[in-house]
């Protein structure tokens, strides 16, 4: 079939058995009619319909200019097109008249793969007018998750009311604080003050001020002229001011889309590290944001605890087992990023810490683990719709400060100390959720215990360190972290 195509486009070259040109601008284009309807439905209606194309010796397309005709009938004949900055934004529209889907597919993810702050407005935009739904949405998703920088661009200052509610009032909006929303409506605002200021009450209806603190409603947003100037705004201003006098169990009864918090499906990327030791088990959080370089002091844990499992599982983090300076505990304890809380949920069934925590098929499992007397070979599940935990089958090897992870949708239990013998493992097993079963897969030239996972096809990764004398040394640092 290839060469069949190749030797087409010989014969169109020589102009050769063609039946047709095709007209666009000043550009006439000999061609085949049959392979132009094979690959085109836009051709394909035209040749074989009722139209007088159909037997019209040329063929005008108005629609097109004459080098993008070219470049796509160049494309119904050898399958390849470039796509570039330059021309994708005709090659679109063009590739989308002729119905040459690949193409147009093609141009979308083109402009997918440029997505940037400073144009992922135009593109969205672009996207809506050319009926690229997927790109649409690709568009509009990366638009809120890059809010703060998005507010910067060109593109956001000079867009129309309607659509600068319609990005403000997202509850996608990935942001550190709602301050944000507040200063871009006022640099929207400002851009062209005396033509936009009457438009603040309809912006100022979704900026979530309740959700300021007092002192950035004092400070700021009282002080903005432009709020001072509208009654609307005011009136916004009183809510706020209303909602922060209330006791916190009565805030829930005010009835506003002002003080529902936004749930963006990304949070800013950040990196927690969960209690820990220092010399004795600790309640301490903390979250180092990596685009503000710092770190923030979130709640602490409902009990001290270290060497515990750790996962991120339905938009929340869980601290699982571990030891809380004088026991292991069989304790979950679950953490909300959005409310920064934590919740206790069921305790496991068996003590443990040194555990291996990981999450398959939206089930946490905790791995094996330390008892305080022995390593452990018992595996078992949380069922977070339950609330529940239950046991599943064993691993054929007790292993505390085993290092677990998810590849393919099998679990993976690597090393960790036995307890009877001397030494770390170098065993790995495998467990598959569909038989209930654990089976050895190739040892690993080294032992180890307390090894670091890392799935990078999650961006979520899971580490500990633990020194490989974990049971001679009491003085021993275990801290788990991840990113979500
Ligand atoms: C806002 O202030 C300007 C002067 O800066 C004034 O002309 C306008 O009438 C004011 N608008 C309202 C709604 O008070
Ligand atoms: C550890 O947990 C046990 C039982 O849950 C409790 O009695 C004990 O006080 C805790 N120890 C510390 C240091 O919190």
């Amino acid at each position: 079939m290839k060469k069949a195509f190749k030797v087409m486009n010989e014969l169109r070259s020589q102009n050769l058995l063609c039946d047709v040109t095709i007209v666009a601008e000043d550009m006439e284009i000999a061609a085949h009619r049959v392979v132009l309807a094979a690959c085109s439905p836009y051709f394909h209606a035209m040749f074989t319909g009722e139209m007088s194309e159909s037997r019209a010796k040329k063929v005008r397309i108005k629609e097109v200019d004459g080098w993008t005709l070219r470049m796509l009938i160049d494309y119904i004949y050898t399958a390849e097109i470039q796509v570039t900055e330059e021309n994708v934004q005709v090659l679109l529209p063009a590739a989308g008249l002729l119905q040459l889907q690949d193409v147009k597919r093609t141009c979308c993810e083109f402009l997918e793969s440029q997505l940037h702050p400073i144009n992922c407005l135009g593109i969205r935009a672009f996207a809506d007018m050319h009926a690229c739904t997927e790109l649409l949405s690709k568009a509009n998703t990366y638009a809120e998750q890059h809010f703060s920088d998005v507010v910067l661009s060109e593109e956001y200052l000079n867009l129309g009311v309607e659509q600068v509610c319609s990005l403000i009032s997202s509850d996608k909006l990935t942001i550190a604080s709602e301050e944000k929303v507040f200063e871009a409506v006022i640099a929207w605002v400002n851009h062209d003050k005396d033509v936009r200021q009457e438009l603040m009450a309809r912006l100022m209806e979704h900026v979530r001020l309740p959700l300021l603190s007092r002192e950035y409603l004092v400070q700021r947003v009282e002080e903005e002229i432009l709020v001072k100037n509208s009654s609307a705004c005011k009136d916004y201003l009183i809510e706020a001011m209303k909602y922060h006098l209330l006791p916190t169990e009565q805030r829930a009864l005010m009835k506003s889309t002002r003080t529902k918090l936004r749930t963006p499906a990304s949070l800013p990327k950040l990196m927690m590290v969960v209690g820990g030791q220092a010399p004795k088990a600790i309640r301490s959080v903390e979250c180092y944001d990596f685009k503000e370089e710092r770190w923030h002091q979130v709640a602490e844990l409902p009990s001290r605890r270290c060497r515990a499992g750790m996962v991120y599982m339905g938009g929340m983090v869980y601290a699982v087992g571990g030891f809380n300076g004088s026991l292991r505990v069989r304790t979950v304890d679950s953490y909300d990023p959005v409310k920064d809380q934590w919740t206790s949920v069921a305790n496991m069934q068996d003590r443990r810490s040194t555990l291996g925590a990981a999450v398959l098929n939206g089930l946490l499992y905790a791995v094996g683990g330390f008892d305080g007397s022995t390593g452990l070979s018992s595996v078992e599940v949380y069922n977070l719709k339950t609330n529940e935990w239950f046991h599943v089958a064993p691993m054929n090897t007790r292993r505390s400060s085993v290092g677990v992870g998810v590849v393919g949708g099998k679990l993976y239990a690597v090393g960790g100390y036995d307890g009877a013998s001397r030494q770390c493992l170098s065993s790995v097993e495998c467990y598959d959720a569909n038989s209930n079963e654990w089976s050895y897969v190739a040892e690993m030239s080294t032992r180890r215990s307390g090894a670091g996972f890392f799935n990078s096809q999650k961006l979520f990764y899971f580490s500990r360190c633990v020194p490989m004398d974990f049971f001679k040394s009491n003085s021993i640092i275990l801290f788990s972290t991840f990113i979500f």
